[in-house]
């Protein structure tokens, strides 16, 4: 349920991808494939061995098996997810279905939370950071990872009307999003966002990387716009444009400047 200004409840409006889908094995690993390096080099230095960690929304689990990895023997992963189907049985790792819309976070204190490509689905976002911050031990850490609201920049492309092609589908996608509650502007205010939930220390880095037509990244694009192609349709961006899209995404010679990934972490200070 979503908290509304005048304290009424409205029913949180549901996620727009889902996991059981036909596409989603091949849309999480292609996601995955997309940030995990960004993703773990911002997390190298932040994670160690002993932490105890709970990932929000994990997705593929790729993330997951990561940190299962940096934590070692003695510390633990808790995967929180609305269906954990995918991530993989790990012995330091458990996965658990849970919805962050409806279920409090679990009680016991974590080191670190890490939630990629999840808060801005999620209409409570402000509430989970503060309910994780209560949760915080002394030097324990949130980080999100997201993408921010300026479109990804096609440059080059052999398909014709490419470029055009690309724009408006990431238009008919943004207004998919917007209608699931999706707030494309957290990316850029995750910062202050986690300053508002009491964290001390908030710390923040932006990459960009370019997308090759066959990659990872323009594999996602593929994968996503199939599973969303009656939502797109709604919003203007049919059949034949979608066939283009597929053929732009396959294209060898195709070049993206991929989004702005915000990688954002907020820390409890240690107890002095
Ligand atoms: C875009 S995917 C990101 C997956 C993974 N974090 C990654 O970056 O590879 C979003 C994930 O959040 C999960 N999710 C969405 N809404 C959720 C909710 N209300 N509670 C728990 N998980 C949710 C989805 O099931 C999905 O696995």
């Amino acid at each position: 349920m979503t908290t509304t200004a005048s304290g009424d409840t409205a029913p949180s409006p549901a996620y727009f991808l889902d996991n059981g889908s036909d596409q989603a094995p091949g849309s999480l690993h292609a996601l995955a494939g997309t940030l995990d390096g960004i993703t773990f080099s911002w997390l190298e230095s932040l994670v160690g061995p002993g932490e105890d960690c709970v990932e929000l929304g994990p997705g593929a689990g790729t993330l997951t098996m990561w940190l299962a990895r940096q934590v070692g023997p003695t510390g633990s992963v808790l995967a929180l997810d609305l269906d954990p189907r995918h991530v993989p049985a790990h012995p330091r790792v458990t996965a658990r279905v849970h919805d962050l819309t409806r279920e409090p976070l679990p009680a016991q204190p974590a080191h670190h939370y890490i939630a990629r490509l999840v808060l801005a689905h999620l209409t409570n976002r402000r509430e989970l950071l503060v309910q994780a911050r209560q949760r915080q031990r002394h030097g324990g850490r949130f980080t999100t990872i997201d993408w921010g609201r300026e479109p990804a920049k096609l440059i080059a492309s052999a398909v014709v009307g490419a470029r055009e092609t690309f724009d408006d589908y990431q238009s008919a996608l943004r207004k998919v999003l917007a209608g699931t509650g999706n707030d494309g502007t957290f990316a850029e205010n995750a910062v202050h966002h986690m300053i508002d939930a009491g964290f001390d220390e908030v710390e923040q880095h932006r990459w960009s990387t370019t997308w090759n037509g066959g990659s990872a990244a323009t594999d996602l694009v593929t994968a996503v716009s199939i599973e969303k192609a009656v939502d797109l349709a709604a919003h203007g961006f049919g059949p034949d444009q979608l066939a283009r899209l597929h053929l732009v995404m396959a294209d060898p010679d195709t070049s993206i400047i991929g989004n702005l990934t915000y990688c954002t972490t907020g820390r409890v200070r240690a107890a002095s």
